[in-house]
């Protein structure tokens, strides 16, 4: 097949920008330029020709010689407003911008479908690991049982130097920031929101389920203190922020965000500092496991590049799960083990959330409590002040598990 060449127009030169730009220069094979620049900033100076920017995103977005655009600017809205624009003009479109997908992700499936042109978004889950192409093309059938991820680099990299290199939460993240891996908001990344967006993409590629952020929960990692910390090192586990989504029976999913104790064992064990890494279970192949840096401006400028290269093979995704798990269902009913940390004098009457205790300890001013729970009692119990949790661990249903392989695996047997 021969390859279509790829005039860009660019939005957004910070950290991503830029990298694009410099990994364009190095991939000459490719047959891809960027025609003009759109930035907001008229006072900053650029390191590279000043003919290649404007300030008036017409100027790209009614170039007929542009027939690609990139989008990586910050702002969710505008981002949205700047590709919903150039997909009705017949343009196709690369974006980085998790939380603007997830927050529009049905208005962009019908753009895509009306005005038949692609719009690609690799980079905006887990920048170099390129789980959405897998998930479209690998995983095209009705074998995926669970995805768990450490999906943002931010957080990952805060809890690293946060728990192994005694850095204080303020300044690990000011480093991160510093690094280019934070959001401009960072209570995005800290706050699990980041994540969540992030979720909400996965599900749809990986289960066909398309959902609003307000119904993906999450909790984030501001509000683990030292005594997590300190209970983590000494049982020999690390805390990540791990996004879940899981069947729950034969046609139901669940998913959330939220900080769990992860064990030697665990696959996430080694994935530290920016890195990302995400677990798949299917029925038959057991886990497979991808690692790989899931922030910073070569990273995601590198996934943004395989979009572009695919898109110079016409590729675009068919969301093939949505179009075949049509009855696929979410739903949040399952139960979960976890560490619940509380402040003393700011809360009471805690255990009654509990169907079982573990383990307890209380000192005059901290304590905690260990035990099963009803996902939609922790809902409830992470909005209460001087709580923080920690997942230990989602409690399969047995009765749910061997449904679920057995119906797949007869279901095989009988075609064999
Ligand atoms: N703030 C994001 C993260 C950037 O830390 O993962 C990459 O999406």
């Amino acid at each position: 097949m021969s390859r279509k060449n790829i005039n860009i127009g660019l939005f957004g030169f910070g950290c991503v920008g830029f990298g694009l730009y410099e990994v364009l220069l190095k991939t000459p094979g490719l047959k891809a330029n960027i025609n003009k620049i759109c930035v907001k900033d008229k006072n900053k100076s650029r390191p590279i020709d000043a003919g290649y920017f404007t300030y008036d995103k017409d100027e790209l977005l009614n170039d007929e010689s542009i027939n690609t655009i990139v989008e990586l600017i910050d702002d969710a809205d505008a981002a949205f407003e700047i590709v919903k624009t150039a997909l009705m003009k017949g343009k196709a479109v690369v974006t980085a911008n998790k939380k603007m997908i997830a927050e529009h992700f049905t208005e962009l499936l019908e753009l895509q479908k009306k005005y038949k042109v692609p719009l690609l978004y690799e980079a905006a889950v887990c920048a170099s690991i390129p789980v959405i192409r897998n998930l479209e093309e690998y995983y095209d059938n009705d074998l995926l049982e669970s995805l768990e991820g450490i999906v943002n680099g931010s957080t990952n990299y805060i809890l690293t130097k946060t728990s192994e290199d005694n850095i204080s939460y303020a300044d690990a993240l000011l480093d991160a920031q510093k690094k280019g891996y934070a959001e401009s908001n960072p209570i995005l990344d800290t706050g699990g929101f980041d994540a969540k967006y992030k979720l909400l993409i996965l599900l749809a590629h990986a289960f066909g389920i398309v959902l609003n952020p307000e119904e993906i929960f999450n909790i984030g990692i501001d509000k683990i203190s030292d005594l997590e910390l300190k209970y983590a090192r000494e049982k020999g586990y690390k805390i990540k922020l791990v996004a879940h989504a899981f069947k729950t029976g034969l046609n139901t999913v669940s998913a959330f965000v939220a900080p769990r104790f992860v064990q030697a064992k665990d696959k996430l064990f080694q994935v530290d500092d920016v890195y990302n890494g995400v677990v798949l279970e299917t029925v038959f192949t057991e886990n497979q496991f991808f690692l790989g840096k899931g922030a910073g401006a070569y990273p995601t400028a590198s996934a943004v590049l395989s979009d572009i290269s695919a898109l110079s093979y016409n590729y675009q995704y068919e969301y093939k799960k949505l179009v075949s798990n049509k009855s696929v269902k979410f739903n949040n009913d399952f139960t979960l083990k976890i560490f619940l940390k509380y402040e003393v004098d700011k809360v009471e009457n805690l255990r009654l959330y509990f169907s079982s205790i573990d383990e307890s300890y209380q000192n005059n001013t901290v304590g905690y409590l260990i035990g099963e729970i009803e996902f939609i009692h922790l809902q409830k119990l992470s909005r209460i002040e001087g709580v923080s949790i920690i997942i230990d661990s989602v409690i399969p249903s047995s009765v749910i598990e061997t449904d679920l392989a057995n119906v797949l695996k007869n279901e095989v047997e009988s075609l064999v």
